[in-house]
């Protein structure tokens, strides 16, 4: 495994990976602090691609001035050490002025997907993702793309980057993974206290409630969101921010739910400083096509 530092050396050394030695290439973009989320993309990268890349990179263009971008947590030795029991070819990591040399003055924001829920609570947060992202894939140009589920927004936003733009990449998006109590793994996990972990279960029993409740038949939008936001309320250390309830793919805010369309309930929550978001999708219970009428759930959704 090689740590590359230099955008030049990793272009570099994937153009002869592509063009020399015919290799797919499978990229795992991250900003470090690596856990079993991050660690299940790996693994798939792995199982699918010659060649696995990990970046490992702190995007400040993607916080916000009062966010947590200098606290952020950062263990580049603890990451390498994990990446390497996973054989991992590369580890790509500069420091920001690699990605982001002076002068630079050029950003992609991706309309529409990137405006609603993380768009407001988070403004210019889904332009800095693209952007890094765009960097990222001109410099690597992987074959495929490795996401997890927990930042659903994102994956939307970066599988329409990828096809407005033309990369030749394939995003994969894999389940989110959880603690036994449900909680979505996260960097941000680091920031909390035990007591705080405890509670901060109570996101994914809100989602769940919705669920069950779904399932129950209800279709109404807000009473779906309001399952969600009772069970947060009901946590005293636990502060909602939002739940969305809208479409899947397209991000359409739904007033009554269709039975033909898979629907995205997500939510962000405050847990003390901790800022946290977690999601659930809920398969059509009637799809358009493939007429079997049952509800499926994706696992780990
Ligand atoms: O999901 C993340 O960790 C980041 O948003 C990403 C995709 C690595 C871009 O900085």
């Amino acid at each position: 495994m090689e740590i590359i530092n230099r955008r030049q050396r990793m272009a570099s050394v994937a153009r002869k990976l592509r063009r020399e030695e015919d290799k797919t290439i499978g990229l795992v973009p991250t900003m470090g602090a690596l856990h079993e989320g991050h660690l299940s993309l790996v693994r798939e990268a792995r199982r699918m691609c010659d060649v696995v890349i990990v970046s490992v990179f702190v995007n400040p263009t993607q916080f916000g001035p009062a966010e947590d971008f200098t606290r952020y947590p950062r263990d580049l030795t603890g990451d390498t050490t994990k990446l390497a029991d996973y054989n991992v070819d590369y580890i790509f990591a500069p420091p920001v002025e690699e990605i982001y040399p002076k002068g630079f003055a050029t950003y992609v924001s991706v309309e529409n997907l990137s405006e609603p829920m993380e768009g407001v609570a988070r403004p210019g947060h889904f332009r800095g993702v693209a952007t890094v992202l765009t960097v990222l894939f001109n410099a690597i140009r992987p074959d495929f793309a490795f996401f997890g589920q927990k930042d659903a927004q994102q994956t939307l936003v970066v599988k329409r980057l990828v096809r407005d733009l033309a990369f030749d990449i394939e995003v994969v998006v894999l389940p989110t993974v959880r603690e036994q109590t449900g909680l979505a793994l996260s960097s941000r996990n680091a920031y909390l206290s035990d007591e705080q972990r405890k509670a901060a279960a109570v996101l994914y029993r809100g989602l769940s409630q919705a669920r069950e409740v779904y399932l129950e038949g209800e279709r109404n939008a807000k009473r779906l969101a309001e399952t969600v936001r009772a069970q947060v309320d009901a946590e005293p250390l636990a502060r909602l921010e939002y739940v969305g309830v809208v479409d899947a793919e397209t991000m359409e805010k739904y007033d009554r739910l269709p039975e033909d369309r898979p629907v995205l309930i997500a939510i962000a929550a405050h847990v003390g400083k901790t800022r946290l978001i977690d999601n659930i999708v809920i398969q059509p219970a009637r799809p358009k096509s493939g007429a079997t009428g049952r509800l499926t759930l994706p696992e780990g959704a």
